[in-house]
């Protein structure tokens, strides 16, 4: 076999002989520093990388600047643990290339895999070698010392190797990029081509990397004999949630009930576009089936996004027939025009319409302007449906119905290139007779419309758009460990969003991860769900535990002062909602005496949703958006209560809901006075609630 000479090495401080764990110096008791999860001692983090488990040490690579803190100079950070819970901080895995004043190559997300059999060749004296793949990003052209030629801001996946346990890294040089570029036809997708995630297959024997395409919403699956030479199998998505580009792929199979079974899980993160009533990014999972080349996704797990059951389409824009030819008056630039076939050239991709054309109005880019009137039809449904995108002024941009010449009801998009379901309920006008008029007067910013599969209907069409994988706004690139066998499938995500990650106010470092989380699928609802719950050896690090078991009419009870760093466990019986006003029960932390800040986690019985509030829970000056409620839906279990396990820390708040079928993660930046609690109970008695709290002790000291 031959071996390789890399030309260029990352030896920091030598071939360190073993890993250490020493305790950091810095005490990590700065307002907010996070006590049980992990954050570098200062400088930036976003996305973990390169998650490996071996040898009884479980290894947290991540996107690390060097640097400062805010994101550049993309470098791999290391740390390491013996249990997921306390974490000791490594040298630097990987250097961004000519750090810090002449940055040539960054180094972004990826994953690492041991090569037992040193399938790669990378191993040295019966040594392991362990294989990293990441993207290499280009900030300039440049030829790179394998000869190959690099364009400004490509992206493209290259290989490392290390011979001492993850410690030392070696950039395989003499050939990396090891996948240069896209394949046909998305050459020209080579600034949005990331994340390779590698894993070995067993029943094939042969090593399977996911690649996203980010802007199309495509992962790419390849397959190696040797984790250098890749090539492609085959090509998955777009589906489910595309309000954002798709970053951090992986799949890997987990046990469904316990092992009767075993399904495949793909995760893909997604910026912007995450869950309902967050901004920015968020995460999905799909479950399906996967042999080694091809990922088959379980129908129930796939959002259909076509109009209700039902439904009678009145104009779906398919056919190449102009506008005129199907009886719809156009004006202004949209005279003689046809519907668009998908995206039109200089736009970001348009997603989310069905068929191949859609009204898109943005012909000679966003300057054109016009309307487009349909024929006169009777109102015969209850709801009339279509799908929407593109600008969000109503005045400028919008579709209208018009009834006996007045507009009675209109709409628009979100300034986003996706299209969603929205509805108009026409109950009111039924068997009058109507028109539908789409107008663009707007030329500049976000001035055209996106419109598809006009429908009616007796139900409205609903934007189910994805399997979440959490409903919190802070967690983001959920990576899992590599070395763990699939019963023991663990995650770790990103706590923070790219809405605001670069400004939260934390210092010196910026950036934290969840707790890890240990992952499975049951069957809840007639429905395999992905199931989390928190891993990590939490004993240790729990004193203390109050239980009590009491009723709360309407009204509030004061806790006193249950701490910052909490494990909350609550439990209640779920109840008829009143018929006026709210119907909640659930509990405050992190609160000043005065309660004026204060974070809220509770249970809405009407709409059956668990919630975090952080409107007023503390610093949230930083971003527009970050004050806000977030909430997912939790059904009771079988035997009518409700679970809520809570995690509170110096600045975040994690809820695990019922079996770990629903989580939600998100930061708060309360002030250091912010220790007390309280139990609420809105509209009603809140009756048989067992509420159990535990400090947990801080990880660092
Ligand atoms: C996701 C991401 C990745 C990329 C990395 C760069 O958060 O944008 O797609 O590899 O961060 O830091």
């Amino acid at each position: 076999m031959k071996f390789n000479i890399p030309l260029k090495t990352f030896l920091l401080g030598g071939l360190a002989s073993q890993i250490t764990e020493a305790r950091p110096k810095e005490p990590y008791t700065e307002l907010y520093r996070p006590q049980f999860h992990f954050s570098p001692q200062k400088n930036w983090i976003n996305d973990p990388n390169g998650l490996v488990y071996e040898d009884g040490t479980y290894h947290l690579y991540y996107q690390y600047n060097p640097g400062g803190a805010t994101w550049g100079a993309l470098s791999w950070g290391h740390a390491t643990s013996k249990d997921l819970t306390h974490w000791t901080e490594q040298p630097v895995a990987l250097l961004a290339r000519g750090f810090p004043d002449n940055v040539t190559e960054m180094f972004f997300s990826g994953s690492i895999v041991v090569d037992e059999e040193n399938t790669s060749g990378f191993g040295r004296q019966g040594r392991a070698p362990w294989v990293a793949i990441y993207t290499s990003f280009y900030p300039m052209e440049q030829t790179l010392p394998s000869g190959k030629h690099v364009r400004e801001g490509q992206q493209a996946q290259s290989i490392a190797y290390s011979l001492d346990q993850g410690l030392t890294w070696t950039t395989y040089d003499e050939s990396n990029p090891v996948i240069p570029e896209p394949p046909a036809p998305y050459q020209d997708q080579y600034l949005e081509f990331r994340d390779p995630n590698i894993f070995w297959h067993q029943q094939t024997k042969q090593w399977v990397a996911l690649v996203v395409v980010s802007k199309i919403h495509k992962v790419l699956i390849y397959n190696s004999r040797d984790l250098k030479h890749w090539s492609l199998a085959s090509e998955f998505g777009p589906v489910n949630a595309i309000g954002g580009v798709w970053e951090c792929p992986s799949v890997f199979p987990l046990p469904l009930d316990g092992g009767k079974s075993t399904k495949w899980v793909m995760l893909l993160s997604l910026n912007p576009g995450g869950p309902p009533g967050t901004v920015g990014s968020g995460g999905q999972y799909i479950i399906g089936d996967f042999n080694g080349t091809t990922f088959t996704p379980d129908l129930d797990s796939i959002h259909e996004r076509s109009a209700p059951e039902g439904s009678v389409i009145f104009q779906g824009f398919e056919g190449t027939e102009s506008y005129a030819d199907r009886g719809w008056v156009a004006t202004g630039d949209f005279i003689g025009v046809s519907p668009s076939v998908g995206t039109l050239a200089g736009q970001n991709p348009v997603t989310g319409f069905l068929g191949k054309q859609l009204v898109n109005t943005f012909l000679n880019g966003d300057s054109s302007t016009g309307t487009l009137i349909s024929p006169a039809f009777d109102i015969s449904h209850k709801y009339i449906n279509f799908l929407v995108g593109g600008g969000s002024n109503l005045n400028k941009t919008a579709i209208r119905l018009k009834v006996d010449g007045n507009v009675v009801r209109d709409a628009a998009g979100s300034n986003s290139e996706h299209l969603t379901w929205q509805s108009w309920d026409v109950s009111s006008f039924q068997n009058r007779s109507a028109v539908i008029e789409i107008i663009d007067n707007a030329t500049e910013g976000w001035g055209h419309i996106s419109v598809d599969e006009i429908s009616f209907s007796n139900s409205a069409a609903k934007n189910e758009e994805a399997n979440w994988l959490d409903w919190g706004p802070d967690f983001y690139a959920a990576l899992g460990f590599n070395g763990l066998p699939p019963n023991q499938h663990t995650i770790i995500s990103w706590m923070s969003n790219w809405q605001y990650g670069g400004v939260i106010p934390t210092d010196p470092w910026r950036g934290a991860y969840t707790v890890p989380r240990h992952l499975s699928l049951k069957t809840i609802g007639q429905k395999a769900r992905l199931v989390q719950e928190p891993a990590g050896s939490w004993k240790a690090i729990t004193r203390g535990g109050k239980t009590s078991t009491f009723s709360l009419v309407d009204g509030v009870r004061n806790l006193g002062q249950i701490g910052k760093a909490i494990e909350i466990n609550l439990v209640f019986s779920d109840r008829e909602p009143s018929p006026t006003g709210d119907s909640e029960f659930g509990i405050i932390v992190r609160a000043t005496k005065d309660l004026s800040q204060q974070t809220r986690v509770g249970y809405d019985f009407a709409t059956q949703r668990v919630f975090i509030d952080r409107t007023r829970s503390g610093d949230i000056s930083f971003d527009d958006t970050f004050a806000s409620i977030y909430s997912a839906p939790l059904s009771p279990s079988s035997d009518g209560t409700v679970a809520l396990r809570i995690f509170v820390d110096w600045s975040s708040v994690e809820v695990f809901g019922g079996e770990g079928e629903t989580t939600i993660t998100a930061q708060i930046f309360p002030s250091s006075n912010a220790t007390y609690g309280q139990l609420f109970s809105i509209g009603g008695k809140t009756e048989n609630i067992n509420l159990h709290t535990k400090e947990i002790r801080s990880t660092w000291r």
